[in-house]
Parts: C-alpha cells; structure tokens; sequence
C-alpha cells in the first residue's frame, strides 16, 4: 500500500481579515476552516498522525487546535510561496510515496474529492490537481492543457489576455507522487511579480520533463471557495449552514423558515423534530426525535431527549435534557446540569450544575446551583439555592417527592429529605427530616384594628390643618 502524506497549507496571515487570529481559526459553519480540511481529509480515510500543518502567522493557535487530534505542525518563517511551504515540511513527510496538499483556508473541500485525486493518481501520474469550471470568475491559476493531460498552470498575475479566456481554474488541492514532487520543486524558481516559490510551477517542470500531470473536476464546483476576506468568510459559513440544515430536513426535520435558524455543521436532530425561527443549534448539540425547539431558543454542546419542548428564549449550555421535559420560556440551564425526565422548568428559572430527577417541577423565578433533586420534587416560586459562601460552593440535597414553598432560601450544605414540606418564605439552614414540615421564619403577628385606627388618625389631622 503506497503510504500518502497530507500538507495542509496555513502559514499565511490573511491580512484582509484584519484579524489577531490566524485565518485558518476563523470559522465557518461553527467550527475553524481548518478542522474543515481535517475533516475532508479523515473523511477519506487518511489519518491524523500523516497529516502536517504548515503555519506561519499565529502558529501556537494552530498548534493548539491540531496537536490534540495527532496532527503535527511545521513552521514557515519567511514565507516564500506555496512551493518553499510544501519545501518545509519535506524531512516531517520522508519515507512517504505520495502527498496530498490542501489549503488551511479552503474549507469547503470534499472527503470525495480526496477520494478522487487519490483514485486518479496511478503509477505512471506524477500528479493530479483538482480544478473546476465555476460560472463566475476568479483570480484563480489557469489551466493549460494538452489532451487530458495538464501541462502547466498559469498564476492570475501573470496571464496573458488569452489565457484569461481559460475557464478551467486550479483549485488548490494536489497530490504528488512525493519523488516527483521534490524533484520539480527543487527546480522551481522565483521569476514571477512575487517573487515566490509557486507550487503551481511543479505542472510545467513535470509535464515538459515528460511526466504525466491530470486533472480531476470537482465533483462540486463550490468547493473552489475560499477565504480572503470577512464578506467571504460570511459566504462560506452560510453554504455550510444551508446545506446543513437541507440535510437536516431531508432526514425528517421540520425548519420553520430556515433562513433564520442557525444549526452549526456537527449538531444531530432527529425525524420529526420541529426547529422554529431564530433558533440556533450550536457545537456538538444532539438533539432527539419528536422534539420542538421554539423560536429563539439557543441551544450549545447539549443533548436533549425525545419528545422534549423548548419554548421561546430556552437557553442551554453544555446540559441534558432528559425525555419529555418542557423548559422556557426563559429558562437558563447551565454547566452540565442534567434535567430529567418529564420535569417542568419555566420562566426564569437558571439551573446551574445539578441533577434534577423525573417530573421535578420549578415553573418560575429559581436559580438552582450545585443542587441534586429528587424525582417528582416541587420546587415552588422564588426559591434560591444559596451555594456560595463567597470562597467556595456547597451542594444543596433534596430528595424524591419533596415540596418546597415559594420564596424559599436553602443555605448549602444542607439537605431536605425525602417527602419533607418547606413552608413559603423559610430560610433552611439545617437538614429536613424525611416527611417532616419545616418552617423557617418568623411567626405572624397580627395588630386588630391598627390599619382602620391609622387612616382615622391621619383623616384627623388632615381635618385640622
Ligand atoms: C494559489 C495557487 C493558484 C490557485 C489558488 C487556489 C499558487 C502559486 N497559486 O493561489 O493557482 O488557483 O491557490 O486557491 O500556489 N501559503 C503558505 N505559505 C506561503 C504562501 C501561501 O502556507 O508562503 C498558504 C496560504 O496560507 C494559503 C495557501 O497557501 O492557505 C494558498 O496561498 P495563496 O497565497 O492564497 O495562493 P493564491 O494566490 O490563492
Ligand atoms: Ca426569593
């Protein structure tokens, strides 16, 4: 099996982004361009550990992005053309037979185009480029052709009138037999307004030395985009997101004028879920069958159960939503909270890091931190878990079948048992035995007749002044 090397070129600034962040971690679809590339690349089978990151500007970003997935790095500094940066990374990729090279910035590049140019270059190709016919044109490489065989590349530039006229434009992804590839670029040069080391020169010094250069279309003529600018970038991120939320609908989805929703490129929905205007489905975000996501709802790194509602304003962040429960509108729940089942959570109730049970209930105005709750648990209006001292957080336990009246303050440590009551309006600072009432607040005083003696007393003296 011959053994193939990916390059994948990102040293470049991307000056007109007028970014601090590499181009290549600017994203589209929610996740950066270049974990695009990588995915194209895993994809069609290749592996991270034969992949190499060609940086230049913004390096340790890069770094830290690809070097957890086993994905090396290679440093280009100056950078002298796409033909010095494949130069570059030569000793991390000896001893493989063929490489693949890619662009960090052109994300829309497909698994099945990999696929094709690795199928296209058999023995006797030294090379296969893909290249597109797209309607509109641009400032892309021009291919000159001989027969089917590609016999050099003319850089934008550089073209002639009559080579303007060209409509078959160089893509930007290649792959090389690796002896091929070192032995022309070692015989490329720098005469161009650049002065730059064009990888595009390989085509010439290969096809004039007698050595077969192909070209494979793009089985999507979209994939060609790239990305200089933000209007671009904008571009490419909604392709990402339409063409995400077509599949979505294919696979039994209903998008209520998906124009205006926003569903990242990895999130999963199952049939029959309902997606409303303007709701947004975010990172690694799975979302079950026979759910409906109301309008406006924002859901990040979460996932949520079947036949689970949503309504307006639902806001969630890296949670569980367990089967069947109802949330918003205007519910919070946050920092790996786990809402069970069945439960019910309202308006402006913030869940923070709890576990909530079966068919608990918080239907307005609670803020539950660092709380476990049992099943079938009440939990009434305005009650606060207090789970911060002001130097650490304390875990605040109530268990199955427990009622806790409004307004209600459970200063934490402190836990509620099983079947207890908590009257309205207590302050519990100390356990609940398990069917016990607990009552935390001052006993009412009632004055007979104080408020009709008040207005007397002030119509009185009204009557004298
Ligand atoms: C290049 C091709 C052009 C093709 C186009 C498709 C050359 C000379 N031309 O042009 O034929 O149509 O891509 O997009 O290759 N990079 C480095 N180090 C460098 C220079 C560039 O890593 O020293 C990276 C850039 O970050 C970018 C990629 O290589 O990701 C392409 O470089 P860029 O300068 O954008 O090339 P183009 O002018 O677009
Ligand atoms: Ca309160």
């Amino acid at each position: 099996m011959a053994k193939t090397a990916v390059i994948i070129l990102a040293a470049g600034r991307g000056t007109r982004l007028k970014s601090e962040l590499p181009k290549v971690l600017h994203q589209a679809g929610g996740k950066p361009l270049l974990a695009h590339v990588l995915a194209a690349v895993a994809g069609a089978g290749l592996a991270p550990q034969d992949t190499v990151v060609v940086t230049g500007f913004g390096t340790q970003q890069v770094g830290e992005l690809v070097h957890p997935l086993g994905v090396r790095t290679v440093l280009q500094e100056p950078q002298k053309g796409t033909g010095h940066a494949v130069q570059v990374a030569r000793d991390l990729i000896a001893g493989y037979d063929r490489a693949l090279i890619l662009c960090g910035d052109m994300p829309l590049v497909s698994s099945a185009t990999v696929s094709g140019l690795l199928h296209t270059l058999q023995e006797g190709v030294a090379a296969v480029l893909a290249t597109a016919e797209p309607d509109i044109p641009r400032a892309y490489g021009r291919i000159l052709r001989r027969g089917e065989q590609v016999i050099g590349i003319v850089e934008d530039k550089q073209a002639s009138p009559e080579h303007k006229k060209i409509k078959e434009l160089n893509a930007g992804f290649y792959l090389f037999h690796t002896a091929d590839l070192w032995w022309a670029l070692d015989r490329v040069g720098t005469d161009n307004p650049h002065g730059e080391y064009y990888l595009t020169d390989t085509v010439a010094l290969l096809a004039s030395a007698g050595k077969r250069v192909l070209a494979f279309r793009l089985p999507d003529e979209q994939e060609i985009l790239g990305i200089n600018d933000r209007v671009e970038l904008a571009q490419v991120d909604l392709l990402f997101r339409r063409r995400k939320l077509r599949e979505l609908m294919e696979t039994g989805v209903t998008a209520i004028a998906p124009e205006t929703i926003l569903v990242d490129c990895d999130v999963t929905v199952g049939a029959d879920t309902i997606l409303e205007p303007g709701v947004q489905l975010l990172g690694t975000t799975r979302i079950g069958r026979n759910c409906r996501v109301r309008s406006y709802s924002v859901i990040s790194d979460s996932v949520i159960g079947d036949g689970v509602l949503l309504k307006p304003f639902t806001v969630l962040e890296a949670v569980e939503v367990r089967e069947g429960a109802e949330l918003g509108p205007f519910t919070r729940v946050r920092e790996h909270a786990v809402i069970g089942a069945e439960a019910r959570l309202g308006n402006f109730v913030e869940v923070k890091k709890s576990k909530l049970g079966k068919g608990v209930k918080a239907s307005h105005l609670t803020y539950l931190g660092d709380a476990e709750v049992g099943d079938q648990t009440n939990i009434g209006a305005g009650t606060i878990t207090c789970n911060y001292d002001g130097v650490r957080k304390h875990t605040t336990r109530i268990g199955d079948g427990v009622f806790v009246g409004s307004n209600s303050t459970l200063v934490a440590p402190v836990t509620v048992e099983n079947g207890a009551y908590v009257a309205a309006g207590s302050v519990i600072t100390e356990t609940v035995p398990a069917d016990a009432l607990a009552l935390g607040r001052s006993r009412q005083t009632n004055k007979e007749h104080w408020a009709r003696r008040r207005r007397e007393k002030h119509r009185a003296e009204a009557k004298k002044s």
